[in-house]
């Protein structure tokens, strides 16, 4: 029996360049809102739900890197884009990896945001399995509970409305798709010689404050892509897209154009 395609929700703006923006874990394509507009006036800008995240499809398995790049490869397909680049925003970047890795045909350039080529280490590993069978027997909240502590720079209001929002994301993602995610994220590989070989326009973008994913593996990203550009945003932990959205969109653009086939 032919497999039934998963259906996968996205947001689109504009016309022009594709440039397809992947959400980190566990949040979904609602922290590029900003970008979505602020890009959307001179681009073709695509903004997915990962598999289980946001309004797709929520399937039980299937949740590592290659499986969430091949959905995005096939969305593509289905929106008859060839190539595009990929922004990927820390889980979003191991996916962008994963692609470049397997269909590095489909990506034209690639920008990664507080994201890093490294495997999990050991503990790491066994810290994501706790965390997802606590996830499934406890559902989502003390998981997003937890990371409202580790994404953010000091000055960001964890009761304002940004915050909020983001919250609500997380607690939004489904169970088996948060733990699916982990388990994930736990079994990817070293992707250090994908980064070397790397033969495309590249930006390493992090946020200032980034206690998540520590500025010794967005520097070390960013020095092993031959020729990568590095934007660090100041007043940013994790979530620099949300946290400074305008500066963000304005390392974005000035990376954007630059590429052929900008104009
Ligand atoms: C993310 O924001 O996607 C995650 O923090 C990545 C990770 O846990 O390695």
């Amino acid at each position: 029996m032919a497999e039934q395609p998963l259906y996968l929700h996205y947001a689109e703006a504009g016309h022009g360049m594709p440039v397809l923006l992947v959400h980190g874990f566990p949040f979904d394509h609602r922290i590029w809102d900003a970008q979505l507009a602020a890009l959307g006036a001179t681009y073709h800008v695509i903004a997915p739900d990962l598999r289980g995240f946001g309004e797709s499809a929520a399937p039980d398995t299937g949740y590592n890197m290659d499986d969430l790049a091949g959905d995005l490869v096939r969305l593509l397909d289905r929106l008859g884009i060839e190539r595009a680049v990929w922004v990927g925003h820390s889980m979003g970047g191991y996916v962008t990896l994963a692609a470049l890795r397997r269909w590095p045909e489909r990506v034209s350039a690639a920008v990664f945001v507080g994201s890093h080529a490294q495997p999990d280490s050991h503990e790491k590993k066994i810290q994501r399995e706790s965390s997802a069978e606590l996830v499934m027997k406890n559902g989502v909240s003390d998981t997003a509970f937890t990371m409202m502590g580790a994404i953010f720079a000091d000055e960001v209001d964890r009761q304002g409305d940004m915050a909020q929002r983001i919250y609500d994301m997380m607690v939004n993602a489904a169970p088996q798709a948060v733990a699916g995610a982990l388990r994930g994220m736990a079994e990817r590989p070293d992707s250090r010689d994908v980064a070397r070989r790397l033969a495309i326009p590249a930006l390493v973008i992090a946020g200032e404050d980034d206690e998540a994913v520590g500025a010794e593996l967005t520097d070390e990203l960013a020095a092993l892509i031959p020729g990568a550009r590095q934007v660090i945003i100041p007043g940013a932990g994790h979530m620099p897209m949300v946290e400074q959205p305008d500066a963000f969109a304005d390392s974005l653009r000035t990376f954007l154009e630059q590429l052929p086939g900008a104009r």
